[in-house]
Formats: structure tokens, sequence, C-alpha cells
């Protein structure tokens, strides 16, 4: 077991439905500790930064603007395990392939507007986590 961070998001679907709370409620349950978080209405330069690996799929622009359409929470989590378990909370990326129970499955309408973002890999939660977040701004337990 390893005490991991990751990036997650919640997304502006979910924000606009108001369930910022009942999805981290699920973070909280399952043992991950929010260690910093803020909510911001991301710039198209941020957000295309963001997802600068899906540059030249099809779906990068309408992604960039789904993701600027409204605030959304950016945070840390952290635990043992927290890249995979985060994922397996959130479920599949579309939210119709996505398990019972799984916050995709429980809040996302559809593969673009899917609620959270997570980060897929330990390499991937360093690059998400600096780039939303200082040093100053993790508050390590
Ligand atoms: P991806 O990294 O493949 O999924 P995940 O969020 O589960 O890591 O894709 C990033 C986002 O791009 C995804 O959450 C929603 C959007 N997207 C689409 O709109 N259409 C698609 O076909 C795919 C694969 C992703
Ligand atoms: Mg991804």
């Amino acid at each position: 077991m390893a005490l991991e961070r990751t990036l997650s998001i919640i997304k502006p679907d979910a924000v606009a439905k108001n369930v910022i709370g009942e999805i981290e409620s699920r973070f909280e349950k399952a043992g991950l500790r929010i260690v910093a978080m803020k909510m911001v209405q991301l710039s198209r330069e941020k957000a295309e930064g963001f997802y600068a690996e899906h540059k030249e799929r099809p779906f990068f622009k309408d992604l960039v603007d789904f993701m600027t359409s409204g605030p959304v929470v950016v945070q840390v989590l952290e635990g043992e395990n927290a890249v995979k378990a985060n994922r397996d909370l959130m479920g599949a990326t579309n939210p119709k392939e996505a398990e019972a129970g799984t916050i995709r499955a429980d809040f996302a309408e559809s593969i673009d507007a899917n609620a959270v973002h997570g980060s897929d890999s330990t390499t991937s939660a360093e690059r998400e986590v600096s780039y939303f977040f200082s040093a100053e701004e993790i508050c390590a337990r």
C-alpha cells in the first residue's frame, strides 16, 4: 500500500446540479482526505493545457467548451492508493458503462458531461496537482 495524492475535479455539470457535497462525501467515506481545494472558472488556456494529451482528439474543442462552461471544484485527494481508489469511485468515462453506485453512474449524463475528473496514474497525478496547486496550497497531514 502506498500513500498517494491524486487530482480530482468536480466538473461544471455536477457543480450546476448542486451535488458537490454528495461527491465529496463519497471521497471521505472511502477514506480519501481532501488536502487542497478551490472553486475556479477555468480559462480556455488553462483547460487546453490541462487536457494537452487530448489536443489531437476529435472531442478536444467540445471538451474545452464544456470545462469552461461554468465553475469547477479542483482538489487534491490523499490516501492509500489514492489514484486507483478515486478512479474506482468515479466509474468508467462513459456513464452508460459505469458500474452502479459509481459517481459517474449516479451523476453523469453523457461521456462529455461526466461529472468528475481523476488522474489516471501517479505520473499524471504529479503533473496535474502541480498544474493547479503550489506546494504551500497543499495542507499535508
Ligand atoms: P479520458 O482521459 O479518456 O477519460 P477520463 O476522464 O475517464 O480519464 O478523456 C478525458 C475527457 O474527455 C473525458 O472525461 C470526457 C472527454 N471525452 C469525450 O468527450 N469523448 C470521448 O470519446 C472521450 C474518450 C473523452
Ligand atoms: Mg483521463
